[in-house]
C-alpha cells in the first residue's frame, strides 16, 4: 500500500512538473511533428532544405499569431508540409518554447 501510495504520488508530481515547464512540452511536440524537416533547436541546420529553423520563426511570424494559426491548423504552400492542428495547451506550449530559442 506505502508503495501504491509513493507511486500515484511521484505521478502527481509528473504531471504537475509538466504543467509548469510548457516550454519542455512545447519542445517535445515539435520533436516529435516537426523535426524530421525542421531544425527545433538553438543551433543546427533544418534536415529539409526549405525549412525554415525555428528559432528565426519570429523575424516572418508574430508568435501571438503563430499559436492560433497552429490552433485552427497550419499549411504550407509547400507539399511537402503535412497540416497540423494543436490543442489550446499545447500551441501555448509550442509558444512558450519558440519564444525560448528566437534569436
Ligand atoms: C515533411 C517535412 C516538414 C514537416 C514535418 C514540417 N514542415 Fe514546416 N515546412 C517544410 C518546408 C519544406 C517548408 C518550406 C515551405 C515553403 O516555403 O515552400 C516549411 C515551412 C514552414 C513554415 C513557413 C510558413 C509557410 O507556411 O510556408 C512554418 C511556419 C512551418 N513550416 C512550421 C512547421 C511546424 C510548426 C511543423 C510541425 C508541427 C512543421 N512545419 C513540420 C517542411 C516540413
Amino acid at each position: 500500500m506505502p508503495l501504491v501510495a509513493t507511486l500515484l504520488a511521484l505521478l502527481i508530481l509528473g504531471s504537475a512538473a509538466q504543467a509548469q515547464d510548457p516550454a519542455r512540452h512545447g519542445r517535445a511536440l515539435l520533436k516529435e511533428f516537426c523535426a524530421r524537416c525542421h531544425a527545433i533547436g538553438k543551433t543546427g541546420k533544418s534536415p529539409m532544405r526549405g525549412a525554415l529553423p525555428f528559432r528565426t520563426l519570429g523575424h516572418s511570424f508574430d508568435l501571438d499569431h503563430f499559436s492560433r494559426l497552429l490552433e485552427r491548423g497550419i499549411s504550407s504552400s509547400h507539399p511537402a508540409m503535412p497540416e497540423f492542428k494543436f490543442s489550446e495547451d499545447d500551441a501555448r506550449a509550442v509558444r512558450a518554447y519558440l519564444q525560448s530559442i528566437q534569436q
